[in-house]
């Protein structure tokens, strides 16, 4: 069918932000605070978007439990990156922390308290005192709902502030003009079938992670990596892509998330023997090591023949807190065991696997958020374009994030892109620019191509085998072999997606036509996991390689960049230099 020029509807905002969770929310309430118009779009309710699942806490150094500083946080998040994060994103995001957390705490955040009032924090993976010496109480909970409260403050007092809210519309492609510039996206809103120009002067994809290329993943189903696989598709390159991360405790066979808070309240691992095995594995931290190696400690047992029940899975243990502990500071673990595993934790351990949780990688950005590109050793800004929260690669998170760094990223970043753009570009700085009618045809063509088809291929069936090949070749350890033909099975499943069809030509509402353009996004993001894993041969974070054990810092400190034309990589240097500290030189990193 051919692009039907012109006739699309057209609207007119400063700035667009797509995706309603944490950083998305926390950067425009920044913009609308300031009078700008803020398109929000989001494909679901914004308070059900992925950010609310976010249990254990949000990490800043408060030193509300005990001695704690911004230096000690910026140290473990670089040595939980494996060295591979940016140490002058690291220090801001950690500096800013304790602000970031306050400002929401004056927002109305339910935290949970102390006796003298302040916000209750727990230990958490990775988190240290002093350098590594023991376990510190950083991370800043509301229960194990901690998402949940930070997504409902953001979004009330988003209303408050009078964002537009575009609940239930999907962003579709960027719209760039010859200078490459961005101006603004197309859009499907979902309840007409409508498809809708919507010009900005600014935009910022806050579209989150992309966990559902998966079979087994902690993520919602809208986590399908649209912000990537528009930025894939208009020329820029995704980074870091081979780093994802497994949670140690999914719930066994069903995936859902058991916060890493459990073991912050001090939960254990065990094996079928019994055994606290981490014990062995990292003897100072144990259970609250970084989840790659958590999760590398527990397939290790799994596959040694210590597992449980069938010998699938190991479980943690949690009876010894007490029930009054497990209903006031995890209730919704409780139920989850309860729904999910058909345990209750008051009196039986929860039966527990990897599963894949988090993107470490992303859409490039620096620390305002603008998105980056890379050449010939320079970085330079694209222009009107910004990507924050999971979606961005800024990168505090280097090879292995931290437990509840997360939730922080959002915030720092999410309100760093805001004011910039607020900074930067005020209102009527600039009007509108012409937007290339070539980018709109792009991006129509696109849709009706997937639209127009009678036959081919169920979306739903390259969907599932895209997942399978991705949880067969990319698991917790890999080796280069397996990664090669991860590599050719994923080109495999992209040429199904070109020939994806669906019956239903139905406008209104059609679900059909959403999860076929969600595909188009999430195999982007697969051919960039699977081709940039297979060409880093080394060990590195979560990126575990079988026959390349060790670190490689002479070879692979370096960032990949993986450009979807050709499916060609580039690297770009790690910054080494913070802003205004020493910086922390790669060493060992044993827990
Ligand atoms: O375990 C958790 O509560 C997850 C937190 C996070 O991913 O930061």
């Amino acid at each position: 069918m051919a692009a039907v020029k012109n006739s699309l509807p057209r609207r007119q905002f400063d700035v667009v932000v797509v995706g309603a969770g944490g950083s998305g929310m926390r950067c425009s309430l920044q913009l609308a605070q300031a009078g700008l118009s803020v398109a929000v779009l989001s494909k679901v309710f914004p308070t059900r978007s992925h950010t609310v699942a976010a249990q254990g806490g949000v990490s800043a150094s408060l030193g509300n439990m005990s001695e704690d500083n911004w230096y000690w946080h910026m140290y473990d998040t670089v040595k939980g990156s494996d060295w591979l994060g940016d140490q002058d994103a690291i220090e801001f995001m950690c500096r800013e922390a304790p602000n970031a957390v306050y400002e929401l705490e004056h927002f109305g955040m339910p935290f949970d308290r102390n006796a003298d009032g302040t916000i209750y924090q727990r230990p958490f993976g990775g988190h240290t005192a002093n350098f590594g010496e023991k376990p510190v109480q950083r991370a800043c909970a509301a229960a194990d709902r901690t998402g949940h409260a930070m997504l409902h403050t953001l979004y009330q007092r988003n209303v408050a502030a009078r964002t537009q809210f575009f609940v239930e519309w999907m962003a579709l492609d960027l719209l760039r003009n010859e200078a490459g510039d961005v101006l603004g996206v197309t859009a499907l809103e979902m309840e007409t079938g409508e498809i809708y120009v919507l010009e900005a002067k600014q935009t910022v994809l806050a579209t989150g992670g992309a966990g559902r290329i998966w079979a087994a993943s902690t993520n919602a189903f809208i986590n399908t990596g649209d912000g990537l696989g528009m930025a894939a598709r208009a020329g820029l390159p995704l980074q870091d892509l081979e780093f994802w991360q497994f949670h140690p405790t999914g719930v066994a066979g069903a995936g859902v998330l058991i916060t890493e808070g459990v073991r912050g309240e001090g939960g254990i691992l065990l094996n079928k023997d019994g055994e606290r095995f981490m014990e062995r594995y990292a003897p100072t931290l144990k259970d609250l090591a970084p989840r790659d190696f958590v999760s590398r400690s527990m397939d290790q047992e799994i596959k040694e023949g210590r597992g449980c029940g069938d010998g699938s899975y190991v479980v943690l243990k949690l009876d010894h807190l007490g029930a009054e502990t497990i209903q006031k500071r995890l209730p919704s673990i409780r139920e989850i065991a309860i729904k999910f595993a058909n345990v209750d934790p008051i009196k039986d351990p929860i039966p527990v696997v990897p599963t894949i949780h988090y993107q470490m990688g992303g859409i490039p950005t620096n620390i305002y958020g603008q998105v980056v590109s890379y050449a010939n050793g320079e970085t330079t800004p694209v222009n009107g374009l910004y990507a924050i929260g999971e979606c961005a690669a800024t990168s505090v998170h280097g090879a292995n994030r931290l437990g509840t760094n997360s939730l922080l990223d959002l915030i720092v970043f999410g309100r760093s892109a805001g004011n910039h753009i607020v900074g930067t570009h005020p209102e009527k700085q600039h009007a509108h620019q012409p937007i290339p009618e070539s980018a709109i045809d792009y991006s129509l063509d696109r849709v009706n191509k997937i639209e127009s088809r009678t036959s081919g291929e169920k979306t739903q069936d390259v969907a599932n085998a895209m997942r399978m090949s991705m949880q067969h070749h990319c698991g917790v350890f890999r080796t280069l072999d397996l990664l090669a033909k991860g590599v050719d099975s994923i080109e495999g499943v992209a040429q199904q997606v070109d020939n994806i069809y669906f019956k239903d030509k139905s406008k209104v509402f059609n679900t059909a036509r959403v999860e076929a353009l969600e595909v188009s996004n999430m195999i982007e993001v697969a051919k960039a996991t699977t081709k940039s894993a297979a060409n880093r041969t080394e060990s590195r974070g979560a990126h575990a390689l079988s026959d390349h054990p060790e670190r490689d810092d002479e070879n692979w400190l370096r960032h990949t960049l993986w450009f979807s034309e050709g499916s060609r990589l580039e690297y770009k240097p790690v910054t080494m230099k913070p802003l205004t500290v020493d910086s922390f030189p790669p060493k060992a990193r044993t827990f």
